[in-house]
């Protein structure tokens, strides 16, 4: 049996969700003024040092960022969509941002019933969901599984087969092997989406580093794999970026929410796009008005158009990363790079010899050695409080000889790493509401670092309302949503194409021949993608081996996906979701 599972019972949740619930559920802190402030100014108060405490300050204050330069990246960042957007080939291709079309277009409307399987994978774990949509209730099931380190740097059909393992084997225990239940597969790295249900693999990011990958179709890894098996059987319905996976919950949680986010290991934000503003669309402008566009803001400044905020640290971070040159922003901030970015410093500071005796140790000189989680615990230490701190600096292997001045040093460069993460989260949020041009807008948020970094969340908050004084902003916790949205995607997709084939019938009068249904399409490079796809998807199940012949069932699935995301003219009503959800888009 590949790999292994961690802590299994542990890990298997049940979660109890409301469909439409009223409110959100806003991650709760509520800050006095003062401690805000220490938040936002962080001090090093060294009285016996002063010329020592000018020389650290020094080298640290090329992590502050100008009112100047947030401005500048907000335009820059605005100016990078509009051209990821565009027409025009050449003007895309000028972009560090895809903006890639998701094809969900979608949200919940509260009708979707049934029980539906997510595949989420983006970081070293990857989880298989059962979630169960009944009368208005949610629940979900879930298994967390490990990717162990060959997998993330061997072929990628070794990865596939072992997530297609960690489906077969939550199946298993679910009592779910004979069942073939629709699937969204979260896949969290940057996608040429194709269809809802194909999309090509541009790059690895984060720690992955697969021999193959790019150019290739994620949803045909998987289905081969799982072919491969010939012990299961899983529709995959919907691929899609995380980022799209929580915006999805985050709708379902809040119905202002039209924005998400990731701070996790990577960064990445998706967001409610009126196809008007989508100059490269190339499907019918028809109803629902609206698509999913995940960004790729990890991406931004690979061209270059950010280098004005780049330090000497982030050279170094980018220089020692998997993917050097590509995911600026990302590698600025997020939670696989972000304990780096202090490490950096902190070898500085004791190069210089102005903290921890100028020596060191062997493991603060260790690439990667400083995590991002130590950054969180020694912010979570009060002013004056240093026993998190100590915690880490034995981790380090200097607890015998730090002094307690060295201790105010480290943590004044962690409140200053904070302080510019949450500068530039903010700037992209700022950039978003004023994009989406809304009085009131709910971002949701997933991800370790956002999860359990003490600051991240006030910080962020009060410093989009210094940008965006005048809109109503929220941040929600999406917990999961990566998963448990990658299902809701699944859940749209099949009341879609359920109710596209009863509007189908009413027209038509029957359902014999669904091909010819089919032909009758609006035809666009997508429907056309989706048929090519889907046929050497269905060859590859149907010659696996033990595996028998596609059920009617499944063929109605694949049939109604394109009806699903291209509907027909004379249907419009059946994708009012968006609209029924109550989310206003604003027509230009
Ligand atoms: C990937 C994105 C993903 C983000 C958050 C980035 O490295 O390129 O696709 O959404 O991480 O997981």
């Amino acid at each position: 049996m590949p790999g292994s599972t961690i802590t299994p019972d542990r890990c298997r949740s049940v979660i109890h969700w409301r469909v439409l619930p009223p409110s959100s559920r806003a991650h709760k802190h509520k800050l006095p003024p003062f401690l805000m402030e220490t938040y936002k100014r962080p001090r090093l108060v060294m009285p016996d040092s002063v010329e020592k405490n000018k020389k650290i300050k020094t080298i640290i204050d090329s992590l502050r960022l100008s009112n100047d330069q947030v401005k500048l990246v907000m335009s820059t960042l605005q100016a990078e969509m509009t051209l990821g957007l565009s027409k025009d080939k050449k003007k895309r291709d000028s972009s560090c941002l895809p903006m890639e079309n998701t094809y969900v277009r979608s949200l919940m409307d509260g009708t979707e019933e049934g029980d539906f399987l997510a595949l989420d994978l983006g970081g070293t774990n990857f989880r298989v969901l059962l979630v169960k949509i009944h009368d208005g209730k949610c629940e979900s099931y879930q298994q967390n599984y490990n990717v162990p380190n060959d997998k993330l740097n061997g072929s990628s059909s070794e990865l596939f087969d072992h997530l297609a393992w960690g489906i077969a084997s939550f199946l298993e225990k679910e009592g779910l092997k004979e069942k073939n239940l629709p699937m969204g597969f979260t896949f969290s790295f940057p996608l040429i989406q194709k269809s809802l249900s194909s999309g090509l693999l541009s790059m690895w990011t984060k720690g992955f580093k697969c021999t193959d990958g790019p150019g290739l179709d994620v949803v045909r890894l998987l289905n081969e794999a799982i072919a491969r098996r010939g012990d299961i059987q899983v529709d995959t319905v919907a691929v899609l970026n995380d980022t799209t996976g929580t915006l999805m919950a985050g709708a379902y949680l809040d119905h202002h929410c039209q924005v998400a986010m990731i701070l996790g290991t990577g960064h990445n934000a998706c967001y409610m796009e009126h196809l008007e503003k989508v100059e490269k669309w190339e499907g019918e402008k028809d109803e629902p008005m609206g698509v999913a566009i995940n960004m790729e803001s990890g991406a931004l400044g690979d061209n270059g158009c950010t280098d004005f905020i780049k330090t000497e640290f982030d050279i170094a971070v980018d220089k020692l990363s998997h993917h050097v040159g590509t995911n600026t922003f990302e590698k600025l901030f997020s939670g696989m790079y972000m304990g780096e970015v202090a490490r950096q410093v902190l070898i500085k500071l004791t190069q210089e010899g102005l903290i921890l005796d100028g020596r060191g140790s062997p493991e603060l000189f260790t690439p990667w050695s400083f995590l991002t989680k130590y950054i969180s615990m020694i912010e979570s230490d009060g002013s004056g409080v240093f026993e998190n701190t100590m915690d880490v600096m034995a981790e380090l292997d200097v607890e015998d000889f730090v002094k307690e001045e060295d201790l105010s040093v480290i943590k004044y460069v962690c409140s200053c790493v904070s302080l510019r993460a949450a500068t530039l989260i903010a700037a992209e949020i700022a950039v978003l509401i004023q994009h989406i041009d809304q009085s009131e807008v709910t971002i949701a948020v997933d991800g370790s670092l956002y999860k359990y970094h003490p600051k991240l969340h006030d910080l962020v908050l009060d410093k989009v309302h210094t940008l965006v004084p005048n809109v109503k902003c929220k941040l929600i916790l999406a917990e999961d949503g990566s998963g448990k949205g990658a299902a809701f995607v699944a859940a749209v997709a099949t009341r879609l194409s359920r109710a596209a084939k009863e509007a189908r019938r009413d027209s038509d009068g029957d359902v014999k021949d669904e091909n010819k249904h089919s032909e009758k399409l609006p035809s666009s490079p997508t429907a056309e993608t989706v048929n090519s796809e889907k046929q050497d998807g269905e060859s590859n199940k149907v010659d696996s081996p033990g595996k028998s012949p596609k059920s009617d069932n499944e063929t109605e699935n694949s049939l109604d996906l394109e009806a699903t995301f291209q509907p027909l003219k004379s249907q419009p009503s059946l994708d009012m979701a968006l609209a029924l959800q109550g989310i206003p888009l604003k027509v230009s």
